[in-house]
């Protein structure tokens, strides 16, 4: 299992000072990156990575649900490299470029349904902006001036720029940032709970959409398998019944696939797997396998035609580095690789033994209440005793959220998400290449973590 480090040299010592002087960390807690047992990730290999005391950690997030082709691929490495020397940047403002244009049929022809035409940016968020803008215009390009409303739902993460913080319904992301936030969305229950027969979330929005008045709703927006709250797998028919929604008010149905796609669930987007051919799909992150920053958004043909044909005669949104070649690159390198290597065989080959393995934690394990996911992506859900169905008490959720998983999912040299998004749930979804032999080491390093939180539990009672 894990190798334990060299003793910090000065230098690696100058580099952790430098780094809690002057790089300041994203979601990071000030204390945390303060703290003597700050860690530097140097270099990664296959699904694990290592910092800078040798230490080795199996990426069990994939870095952010991202490095789906896993580390070090020298691939991907020389379509970058080549696209540099070739054409380091244009852009696509006017101009192609052929990296950006292989990347967009490509992705074209992954889409299902008539999703062909797509727009590149550089991040989720971005991307899940770029959806919202473009759901607008296309209303606009059809006289219905009046829909501009965004439904979501609760616990959903679109991203942290404030359009997209807007969407997201995290609360504790969006409380201190509340009056500068757009008004225009509306969140509704998700999934968590529902059932095929019951449908409840599904008529949560078709009941949103009538109170708010039709005319004034512009787009729904959902994952397909959403993250916050915990692996969400939504009942059999929920998507289609969202298409038959959108449909049937006139409204735009987004897919917010920045983690589902580029095969997190065994297909090139998940839509696929739910039976749904949704007007616009958002993507980012394993676009590239994160070896560039990319995201984008493909969209249903006649609707990108209704807005050049309207008197703007163009989607008015854009950003510098939209289709960067470089990263465009990078794409068309990563979806030839997950075309010839079969990762989405594999991945769909390989979810049984994922799930059965989690499974066996939830019968061996009784602070794990339930496992929730699909795919390459799994929740675990925590509670104090699951057999006499205690919950966590209010001192044991703050502990176990306030740095315990953090240190135990460390120590056991794992690195999944402790998450407190609406429960105290613990999220695996590693790299896509991840065999029998990893899937087995993130099952017995997740024994430790869990045997061990059972301990700290028992003492913290
Ligand atoms: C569903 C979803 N949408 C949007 C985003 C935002 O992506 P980014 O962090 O690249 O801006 C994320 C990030 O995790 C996401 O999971």
């Amino acid at each position: 299992m894990t190798v334990i480090e060299n003793p910090e040299t000065a230098e690696q010592r100058r580099q952790k000072e430098q780094a809690q002087a002057h790089l300041l960390p994203h979601f990071t807690k000030g204390a945390a990156w303060q703290h003597e047992s700050l860690g530097i990730i140097e270099r990664a290999q296959g699904c694990y990575v290592y910092d800078t005391q040798g230490r080795e950690y199996l990426d069990g997030l994939a870095g952010l649900f991202c490095t789906n082709l896993g580390h070090g691929r020298v691939d991907l490495v020389e379509a970058a490299t080549e696209q540099m020397s070739r054409l380091a940047f244009y852009p696509t403002w006017g101009w192609g470029n052929p990296p950006a244009i292989e990347a967009a049929s490509m992705i074209a022809a992954e889409a299902p349904g008539d999703l062909e035409e797509v727009f590149f940016v550089n991040s989720g968020s971005e991307a899940v902006e770029s959806a919202v803008k473009f759901a607008r215009s296309y209303h606009l390009s059809r006289g219905e001036d009046a829909r501009y409303k965004v439904i979501s739902r609760e616990w959903s993460y679109h991203g942290t720029t404030l359009g997209g913080l807007s969407i997201t319904g995290v609360p504790k992301f969006r409380e201190p940032f509340k009056p500068m936030l757009w008004d225009g969305t509306r969140h509704v229950r998700n999934t968590y709970g529902d059932t095929a027969e019951e449908l409840a979330s599904s008529k949560a929005i078709e009941d949103m959409i009538l109170a708010e008045g039709p005319e004034t709703v512009s787009a729904i927006i959902c994952e397909p398998v959403q993250n916050g709250r915990g692996g969400l797998v939504p009942p059999d028919g929920y998507w289609p019944e969202l298409r038959r929604i959108a449909d049937k008010y006139g409204v735009l149905l987004i897919a917010d696939e920045v983690i589902c796609a580029f095969g997190r669930f065994g297909h090139f987007f998940a839509s696929e797997r739910f039976g749904v051919v949704p007007d616009i799909i958002t993507f980012a992150k394993g676009v590239t396998s994160a070896y560039q920053p990319l995201g984008g958004m493909v969209v249903r043909t006649p609707l990108v035609h209704s807005v050049w044909e309207s008197p703007t005669g163009a989607y008015m949104h854009g950003a510098t580095f939209g289709g960067h070649p470089v990263a465009t690159a990078v794409a068309v390198a990563n979806i030839s690789a997950m075309r010839s290597e079969g990762i989405m065989e594999h991945v769909l080959d390989n979810e049984g033994g994922f799930r059965r393995r989690m499974d066996e934690l939830l019968a061996t394990h009784s602070c794990v209440s339930e496992v929730r996911g699909l795919g390459y992506f799994y929740a675990l859900e925590l509670v104090a005793d699951s057999e006499t169905d205690t919950p966590l008490s209010d001192a044991q959720r703050a502990g176990l959220q306030g740095g315990v998983l953090s240190r135990l999912v460390r120590d056991a040299g794992l690195l999944i998400r402790p998450d407190d998004r609406g429960a105290t749930m613990l999220l695996t979804s590693p790299p896509l290449i991840a065999d029998h032999t990893v899937l087995d080491d993130i099952q017995d390093r997740l024994h430790t973590i869990l045997s061990e939180t059972a301990l700290w539990l028992a003492t913290n009672a």
